[in-house]
């Protein structure tokens, strides 16, 4: 059976300040989807929340970008964003960027990650939802998972992993895309995505057959609106298993720990914290930024009961690592490399800084 599985996100107002998402809002969108469920729009739902960021898994037979389910999921943030009002919710809106709905999320604020495939014997899926960071944030983990044998030995056991991946980066700047064949061009490709706040993966694909392994949401809210209003908060869908990574395989690059940019008002560098869905929510310095993982298997399009895969005593020593991290980075304050560099600060009061001093500059 062929099945699309739709990861579509908003943070439509944190739940004191940028930290949690409120209760009632997911259980608004819980509603709404049973509704739609019960109506037969969709196979089946899951709700839950990264941070402030307000987070709708869905299972349907209609194909990628389609008008009904991406209709379904601007209802929801709209009705989400007027509740996040009459609470007084912390940025109410802040990812609605348009008003008029026509058909497609894409450049309207939330985030989309999507992808259709035929439904396997068995079909493990992996969702990752991240909060305080951008998509860049997706491309170590995308090429340890699909390009690095050292974190992933199945490139070298399995035969029907042995060909490599193809891997679609996208220029968010130039909006353009090219496709690179790993491992052999695995060089040209890293020269690129290592500038993350430019180059982002957005698919990875099986050689054979050319099958959908992963796939990331890349909308970056600032370029949509000219200016910073929090971060894009990511989320990104891996299959496992069966001439794909194993799930043991997608998840070892959370182990080992690295720098992201976002965390505190969007602007500085911080560590990737890979956390228990009961965990994912910021506070210390609005962070660190916090990935989670929801496993589903799914059985005839049902996502069923989902497996919190980040809850898991083995990422307790990267938990402790990225606390040693951001107290290490932390020292640098305001300064880089802390403090993101000046291309990304762009979008807060630097540009006006700037503009104010003009005047003052003198020759030196
Ligand atoms: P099991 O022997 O538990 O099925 O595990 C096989 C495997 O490939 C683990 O990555
Ligand atoms: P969000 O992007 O999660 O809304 O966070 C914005 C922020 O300014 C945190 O300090
Ligand atoms: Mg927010
Ligand atoms: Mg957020």
């Amino acid at each position: 059976m062929r099945v699309t599985l739709s990861v579509i996100k908003a943070d439509v107002g944190g739940w004191v300040g940028h930290s949690h998402s409120h209760p009632e809002i997911l259980e608004l969108a819980r509603k709404a989807l049973e509704d739609a469920k019960d109506k037969k729009k969709i196979l089946d739902y899951y709700v839950t929340a990264c941070g402030d960021d307000l987070e709708l898994i869905m299972t349907h037979k209609k194909g990628d970008a389609n008008k009904e389910i991406h209709g379904i999921a601007w209802d929801i943030f709209l009705e989400g964003t007027a509740r996040a009002k009459q609470l007084k919710l912390y940025g109410a809106g802040q990812d609605i960027l348009k008003t008029a709905f026509s058909g497609n999320l894409k450049g309207m604020g939330p985030g989309v990650a999507e992808m259709t495939f035929e439904e396997r014997l068995s079909e493990p899926v992996i969702i990752f939802m991240a909060d305080k960071t951008e998509p860049g944030a997706w491309s170590i983990p995308l090429y340890k998972m699909f390009a690095d044998p050292f974190s992933n030995p199945g490139l070298v056991i399995d035969p029907d992993m042995h060909q490599g991946f193809k891997f679609t980066v996208h220029d968010i700047v130039e909006k353009k895309e090219v496709i690179f064949s790993c491992p052999e061009e695995m060089y040209d490709m890293l020269a690129l995505i290592g500038t993350v706040g430019r180059y982002e993966i957005k698919e990875v694909r099986r050689k054979v057959g050319n099958d959908i392994a992963a796939v990331t949401s890349t909308d970056r809210l600032n370029l949509i609106a000219g200016r910073y209003v929090g971060k894009d908060d990511p989320v990104m869908i891996v299959r496992a298993q069966k001439g794909l990574p194993d799930v043991g395989e997608v998840l070892e690059p959370f182990a080992t720990p690295y720098f992201v940019a976002g965390w505190n008002r969007g602007s500085h560098n911080g560590p990737f914290m890979p956390v228990s869905e009961k965990d994912a929510h910021m506070s210390r310095f609005d962070g660190p930024p916090r990935v989670m993982a929801m496993g589903f298997q799914l059985a005839e399009g049902m996502l069923g009961l989902p497996a919190d895969m980040f809850d898991d005593p083995g990422f307790d020593k990267a938990r402790m690592e990225c606390n040693q991290m951001a107290d290490f980075i932390r020292r640098n304050g305001p300064f880089q490399p802390h403090r993101l560099e000046p291309s990304e600060m762009e979008y807060t009061t630097l540009s006006e800084i700037l503009k104010k001093l003009k005047t003052r500059f003198k020759k030196a």
